[in-house]
């Protein structure tokens, strides 16, 4: 499957890029096609020294999004819209995987403290806006960290959710192929206000008992 990650120059678009490599064609996005090509280079050097030859390129978000058969929007709360307004076109039909969390450093305060967004959370915002996509929200409670640290599986469940159960699908069966995920269909897209709502909390954790990447599991659960 073709990935896009629009904004994968940054941390957690760039782990979710080493992790899903080894099954998809991975295209980075940026603002910027060389930060998107030195981005892509450096991903794939990472995984050829685990002996993982990763189809990776690097481009522009606007042709990253019209590549992409899944393109994962890995950008700030507070640049989210302005980016997607601009790509209506190249979304069309497509999914799209929403895994932003409105953090209060949007407005210049502590990534402990949650904003509540107009439309209820970050994914319904995308998808009120990107009305021809489907929506799907995941792997806001899993850190950065966690994810580029190859040398262990992630520990950590994904919470996803969606009002397309296909291209919920689609993405469940993307994330459980990260090494240690659990993915979980959490119902319709409306959940993403309490998926989202966790992360804040998270990193309070990870700061107070100086974790490298709290994550979470939903126990005494069969799927
Ligand atoms: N970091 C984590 O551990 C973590 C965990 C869970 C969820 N998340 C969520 O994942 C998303 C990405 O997080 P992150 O930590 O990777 O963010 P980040 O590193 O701060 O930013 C990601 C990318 O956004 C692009 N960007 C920055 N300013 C922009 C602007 N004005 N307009 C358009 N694009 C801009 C940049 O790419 P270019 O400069 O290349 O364009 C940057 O590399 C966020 O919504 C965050 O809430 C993060």
């Amino acid at each position: 499957m073709k990935v896009a990650i629009l904004g994968g120059t940054g941390e957690q678009g760039f782990g979710l890029a080493l992790r899903l490599a080894k099954n998809n064609k991975i295209i980075i996005g940026s603002r910027k096609k060389e930060k998107a090509e030195e981005a892509a280079k450096r991903a794939k050097e990472i995984l050829k020294q685990r002996d993982i030859e990763a189809d990776i390129i690097g481009l522009e978000n606007k042709d990253a999004a019209k590549e992409g058969e899944v393109v994962i929007l890995s950008l700030p709360y507070e640049y989210t819209l302005s980016t997607i307004k601009q790509l209506r076109d190249e979304l069309k039909g497509k999914i799209v995987v929403s895994i932003g969390v409105p953090l209060a450093t949007a407005i210049g305060d502590k990534p402990t403290r949650l904003l509540f967004p107009p439309d209820g959370s970050v994914a319904e915002m995308v998808q009120n806006v990107l009305k021809e996509s489907k929506v799907v929200s995941a792997f806001q409670n899993v850190c950065h960290a966690v994810l580029e640290d190859l040398d262990n599986p992630v520990d950590c469940d994904i919470l996803v959710c969606g009002n397309d159960d296909e291209a919920k699908r689609v993405v469940i069966d993307l994330a459980n192929q990260i090494d240690g995920v659990r993915a979980i269909d959490c119902g319709n897209l409306e959940k993403s206000r309490i998926i989202e709502a966790i992360t804040p909390l998270l990193i309070g954790l990870n700061i107070k008992y100086k974790s490298k990447g709290t994550g979470i599991r939903i126990t005494n659960l069969e799927l």
